[in-house]
């Protein structure tokens, strides 16, 4: 039987409660802020090199972060200056070139005892037989310690890099991952039996001859006969990140998301989409509390204020145009280049823009009487993209931190970088010791080398009320169950 133990972000009481940090990277020069490569304080042009992977491992390792999620596309943010046009990402290296991010985690599990990897792949264009293959191979070389990052992708270039004219539509795309789903699922927890690997060198017998089984998976879109390829790793299913914010998207994560990514301008924005996902889960019958929900943020801490202030300041000095215009237009699908330099956004009458413009605008403090043209849409997103963004000294940032912590209800942070390693650098010597005098964030781990699912909900195993564990085949079974009625 797999139940939660509450881990230390649950059990405090409301005042205590403690925060989740995750680290958003992506195995890429840009990752959010386009440009920003170049400057001092970033090393990501070495984003080719293990060591500059082992080294960032280290420094969240040594610092508790829990988990370090990495971000991936399957093609190019070509839709600026477009259509099919990669020129405006090249100098600022903006999400391109991007490698794969799984080959990444197994180097950093090896110099590291307690992070966590997520890691990003789609259920659109990867086959489920090979992720799930993909996915086992790392659990067991990390130890347990890997993430799925469950997307659909947004991007018109990967369809068509992936053999299609055009996306699926955005809704079919999730009812193929349900069913995805249900063969990966089959495949990690109902393939082989929990006893099944005995490795026994007295009897010459590696695996016991009837604990192996095909999943003989035929449904509307896959058709899988299995059985998987891989025994069975530490956590049979990897531990399930997801982020949507569509209705499809929370129905997808309110179902079998373990931890849920979610943006919001506001702790009180924020708290609707938390509240709304806490009850799409419910309705599918599982614990509300059993889902983690971390919302995406960026921060620029200093020593003081001023000090943050100037860092800013020249962030902004290091952003690249072009590179953010690229950024924004994959992330929308609306290409810029076409509206004129001094069109103010607030006011446009392309009703989406104006929506997202007019939120960005009452966030940002003395800036509700400028216009909002492109150059500053430039300037906020070279501050690490769309999300919210706190920015100060240790006590601004950490109160206003714990105001979103507390108004929104979320389990953590998903921290995006402006520089990295710098901005990780600063969250760790200006805003950690900050935030764990007010006991607001761990001073260790809960348990040395413990598993992503341990970390994140305290069971190895996937949870009685998740809907993967209906596959499970347990010690005693002859067949798993989800075969007993086929
Ligand atoms: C924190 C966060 C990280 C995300 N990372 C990725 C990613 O790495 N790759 C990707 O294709 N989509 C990523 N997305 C996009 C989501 O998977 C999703 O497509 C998007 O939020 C739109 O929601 P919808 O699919 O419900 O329309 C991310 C979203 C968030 C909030």
């Amino acid at each position: 039987m797999a139940t939660a133990v509450p881990s230390e972000a649950s059990t405090e009481g409301a005042s205590k409660r403690k925060m989740l940090l995750n680290a958003f990277v992506m195995n890429t020069p840009s990752h959010l802020a386009a440009g920003l490569w170049r400057h001092p304080r970033s090393k990501t042009d070495n984003y080719k090199k293990l060591s500059f992977w082992t080294d960032l491992a280290k420094l969240l390792d040594d610092a508790n972060f829990h988990a370090m999620f990495i971000a991936d596309t399957l093609g190019p943010y070509d839709v600026y200056k477009g259509p099919a046009n990669v020129v405006p990402t090249l100098a600022a290296g903006a999400q391109f070139p991007v490698n794969d991010p799984l080959y990444l985690v197994p180097a950093m599990a090896s110099v590291t005892h307690n992070l966590i990897f997520g890691v990003t792949a789609s259920a659109t264009y990867e086959k489920p037989y090979a992720l799930a293959r993909r996915f086992s191979t790392v659990d067991h070389l990390a130890e347990g310690r890997v993430a799925w990052n469950i997307v659909t992708s947004y991007l018109d270039s990967a369809a068509r890099n992936h053999g299609l004219k055009e996306q699926i539509p955005h809704d079919e795309r999730y009812a193929i991952a349900h069913e995805y789903m249900d063969v990966v699922y089959k495949l990690w927890e109902g393939s082989f039996r929990d006893d099944a690997v005995l490795a026994d060198r007295d009897s010459g017998v590696y695996i016991a001859e009837d604990a192996v089984r095909q999943i003989l998976h035929k449904g509307k879109y896959f058709e899988v006969p299995g059985p998987h390829f891989c025994e069975p790793s530490p956590q049979r299913t990897p531990f399930l990140f997801q982020a949507g914010v569509s209705e499809a998207g929370n129905g997808f994560g309110g179902k079998h998301g373990e931890a849920i990514f979610v943006g919001g301008q506001t702790p009180e924005i924020v708290k609707k989409t938390v509240d709304n996902i806490r009850q799409v889960a419910q309705n599918e019958g599982r614990d509300p509390s059993h889902i983690k929900v971390m919302v995406g943020i960026g921060i620029i801490v200093g020593a003081t204020d001023e000090e943050a202030e100037i860092q800013r300041r020249d962030f902004i000095s290091h952003s690249d145009q072009e590179g953010a215009l690229a950024l924004f237009g994959g992330w929308t699908g609306v290409d810029l280049s076409t509206y004129a330099d001094d069109e103010d956004f607030r006011l446009s009458n392309s009703p989406r823009l104006q929506s997202l413009v007019k939120r960005w605008a009452e966030t940002v403090p003395g800036t509700d009487n400028e216009p909002w043209t492109k150059r500053k849409i430039v300037e906020y997103l070279s501050l690490g993209g769309m999300q919210a963004k706190l920015i100060g000294g240790p006590t601004k940032v950490a109160d206003e931190l714990e105001r979103w912590f507390d108004v929104s209800g979320v389990d953590g942070f998903n921290l995006a970088h402006v520089v990295n390693p710098g901005t990780f650098e600063d969250i760790i010597k200006y805003l950690l010791p900050e935030l764990q005098r007010r006991g607001r964030f761990r001073t260790g781990v809960e348990k040395e080398g413990a598993t992503a699912r341990e970390v994140f909900l305290g069971s190895k195993r996937l949870l009685d009320d998740h809907p993967g564990s209906k596959f499970k085949w347990n010690v005693g079974e002859k067949l798993p169950k989800y075969q007993q009625s086929a």
